[in-house]
This record gives C-alpha cells, structure tokens and sequence, in this order.
C-alpha cells in the first residue's frame, strides 16, 4: 500500500498553480483568430515546473518541481502541440515509489534516506538547442538529453564527456549568428562551493574555452550575459551555507550586508587573471536582458531589484525581506576607468521580470527588448516591447484576469532587421484554466495577435524556452544575421 495522493490548501498550489501532472499530444492546434504567418516553421520548446508527487511540506517554491517540456511545432500552416515529463534519475524513482523522494528547494539533507546520493536536477527551466541536440536545463544538474521529435528524455549529457562541472546554467547563450554556445556552472563542485566556471562550445559542440574562477562567495548565479569580448557575471548576495542546509534550512539565504560582485571574463583566450572585477552595494537579480561593449565600456541591462529578489530566502536571522519591484537598469563598467564601481541608470519606469531579445543581438548593440510587465493585484500581466532608441514601451494585456508567461521572439527571415518578426506568447486564460499561444507582431505587440491558438489545456508554467528554426531542426545550425551597431 502507498499513501493516497494529497497536495496541501496552499497558495502555490490554487488556482492556476494546481498541479497539472499530466502529459498532452494535439495533432492540430485549434485557430481561433487570426491567421498563422507564412513561412513561420520551427519548434518553440518551452521548460516548466509541475509537481509529480506532493512534498508532503509547506515551504515548496514555485521554482521547485519537475521539469515537464513543451513543445509547439509549426510546420506545414498547423501547430502541434506536445508535453512531457523530463524523466530525470529523481522523476523515475519517484514514479517508482509512486510519491515524492525530494524534499526542500535543492537541500539534499531532506530527501527521503533511499535516495542519498541521487542527482537532484529537474531539468525544470528551459530547453537549450545547440548542435543539433536539445536539451532541458536546471542549473542544480548537468543537461538531459531530449528527442527533438518526441521530446522523450535521452539522458544525463556531460555534453560528449567534456563538463566536468556538477552543475550547468539553465541561462546558456545560444548565439544564432555564430552558432557559438556560451554557458557556465556555478558551485561547480557540489553544493556550496565556491567555483564557477565559464564554457564556450563551437557551432559544432567541441569545447574552445574553459575558465574556471573563484566567486566572492556561493553566490546564486542565476543567468549571465556576453558581449562581443567580455562575458558578465554578477554575483548577488544570496548565499548557500552548507551548515544551514544540514540542518534542513533554505538553499540561499539574504545577505543585505554583503555587496554586489561583477565578474568580466574575456570571451575568449583568458584565464582567470585576466578578470576584470567591480563591486556595488547589495542588490540583486535573476534575470539579465542583454549586454554590449561600446568602446572601453561594457553595458549590462538588467531586471534589478534594489533588495532580495527571491523573499522566499530569508536573511541569516530569518528574516522575511519585503518584496521590491524589478527595474529595468543599465549598468555600466569602465575597463579604462580607475574605478571599480560601475555606473546604473533606469531605462523603464514599470516593473518588469522574464526580460528577453531579439536573440540575433545577444550582446551585440540592439534596439529591441520584451519582458512579461503590468501585474496587477489580481495576478493578470502583459507583455511589454521597449524601444531603446526612442524610449517607447508598448504592452499587449491578453484580457481580466488573464497573464502571460515569457515570450520568444522569432525573426521573419534569417536576415530581417532587428525586431521584425513575431512574439510567441503562452497566455494563461485563468478563468477557463486553459492556454492559448497568441502570435504578436513583435514591433506592434499593443495591436493585439496576429494569430490566436487555442489548448484545451492548460499549461501550467513555463519558465523559458527556445526557438528553433525548421533549417536549424534538419541541419543542427542556425542561419541567422545580424549586424553590429545596428
Ligand atoms: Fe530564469
């Protein structure tokens, strides 16, 4: 006998945030308004949490649980649309047990006895494509393999033997121009420490840099961003002490008395005494949405939040801190100054999260930027464009009640200018507790879709995720353009 299956009257748990647990297959997308734009091919894999089994506890967080992987297929003037379970070691042995094995947030210390030893990753956070191979990430583990076609899980991937990193980013840089794939893993070797190290893989998936360095301190390196020279790695004070976690306590905790760290690491041919390091007060972040060298200088845009951005970890005394908005800042670091401070300055007066690109200008110079904005007390948001050139923000807001979860943005052709193509946006519509995919035109999101898809479903979260185009599918490499300074 197995206990019956119960999830606790929680608020993670309510509503939308209801466990789904289920797999779907639809041949065939309904469309419901609109019309599906012409030579828009390819593959939108987006990465979420669900929940297999209850924890049995009440301090589950809404970034815990297992990675379920979606996939939305354009092709031939239809979208299917397909979702599995990512059948990481923890899935398949909790589908055993048929209940749950893990217990806190990435704290090892709490896991049921049978599974000591066992690798914790989700592969709950985004879906990376690179060299013709698809991946589902949780920046706790190493990548799981996943088939393009199926979305069946492969496996555990060390990526052909070459990571020797416990851990890998679940914010990899895939650069279509270049077909480059930038990425790094923090607390490299196991929980707590304080390694980091910084990958670049050639278009072929053969490793070309490999620079390991030491962080200020076990920071939570959530995503990072690159530019032509310089990679950029914050490191923001929310710390693992791995004596907390033997005693049961929170994975990161809050330090608002510990500054703000900036890594650059040179792109390619350093080491770690080339890294060039600025400091600011306590600050923090999760999410970046570009970077881009200009002269001397290096510029950082960023969700920033002057305070904790995960209140969920509360400080050493455990202290809940108040939640404070995120702003879309520019940081800026002098390589020729005599400073190492850096420069912020606000480029959005509204609060905004999940910032994303035209991915042709990861960090290159660029216009263009999309984030999920405008959440309102009763839970609804939009998604927002903002023009850095003329200051502009527009929104596209689904409807009452109704949010979106992050956008991806698809270029019209390989060599399109800047922004000119399309959002594809999941929109929870909470009263009907099902998704709609809604197509935007990406330099008139205010207008309202192009296109609306709907799922009979509901997809319950998705994190982040990739487009792959139909050439990148069959040939394993993207085709894009971009130009520098544009
Ligand atoms: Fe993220």
């Amino acid at each position: 006998m197995v206990d019956a299956i119960h999830f606790p009257d929680v608020e993670l748990y309510r509503g939308w945030g209801a466990p789904m647990r289920t797999e779907s297959t639809l041949r065939g997308l309904e469309l419901t308004q609109g019309a599906i734009p012409e030579g828009l091919e390819g593959a939108l894999y987006k990465v979420g949490a669900d929940r297999q089994y209850p924890s049995g506890r009440l301090d589950d967080i809404f970034i815990d649980g297992e990675g379920m992987i979606h996939m939305f297929r354009f092709k031939n003037g239809q979208v299917d649309y397909l979702s599995r379970w990512v059948h990481t070691k923890r899935y398949q042995l909790q589908q055993q047990a048929r209940r749950a094995l893990f217990g806190r947030y990435r704290n090892r210390y709490t896991n049921d006895p049978s599974v000591a030893g066992v690798h914790m990753g989700t592969g709950n956070t985004t879906a990376m494509f690179h060299a013709g191979r698809l991946y589902a990430l949780k920046e706790d583990d190493l990548p799981h393999e996943m088939d393009c076609d199926t979305l069946a899980t492969i496996g555990r991937s060390d990526l052909g033997g070459q990571v020797r990193a416990e851990t890998f980013t679940a914010h990899p840089k895939v650069d279509p121009v270049t077909n480059e794939l930038l990425a790094f893993a923090y607390q490299a070797k196991g929980d707590a420490s304080r390694d980091i190290v910084y990958y670049l893989f050639d278009k072929d998936g053969k490793m070309r840099e490999e620079v390991w360095f030491q962080m200020p301190y076990a920071a939570c390196v959530h995503d990072f961003a690159i530019t032509d020279e310089w990679i950029v790695f914050p490191f923001f004070p929310l710390i693992t002490d791995l004596d907390v976690l033997k005693t049961g306590g929170p994975y990161y905790q809050w330090h608002p008395d510990q500054q703000v760290h900036v890594a650059l690491v040179p792109r390619r041919g350093g080491s770690a005494k080339d890294i060039r390091w600025f400091k600011g007060p306590s600050a923090s972040a999760g999410h970046m949405m570009n970077a881009f060298r200009e002269g001397t200088k290096v510029h950082l845009d960023v969700c920033y939040y002057e305070g904790n951005c995960f209140p969920f970890f509360p400080t050493p005394q455990g202290v809940v801190t108040e939640a404070v908005p995120p702003l879309l800042k520019r940081l800026t670091f002098d390589l020729a100054g005599n400073s190492d401070g850096f420069e912020k300055r606000q480029l959005l007066d509204i609060p905004c999260e999940m910032p994303r690109t035209d991915d042709r200008y990861q960090g290159r110079p660029y216009r263009h930027g999309y984030v999920i904005a405008g959440r309102a007390p009763d839970g609804s948001s939009g998604t927002g464009h903002v023009d850095h050139v003329t200051g502009k923000f527009e929104m596209y807001r689904p409807g009452p009640g109704d949010s979106v979860q992050e956008g991806q943005f698809v270029p019209r052709s390989p060599d399109a200018p800047e922004g000119d193509g399309w959002l594809l946006v999941p929109v929870c519509r909470v009263h009907e507790m099902r998704t709609d995919l809604v197509i935007l035109d990406a330099q008139n999101v205010a207008a309202g879709p192009v296109a609306t898809l709907k799922l009979p479903v509901r997809v319950r979260a998705t994190f982040h995720g990739s487009w792959v185009s139909e050439h990148a599918l069959r040939t394993g490499q993207y085709e894009a353009t971009a130009t520098l300074g544009a």
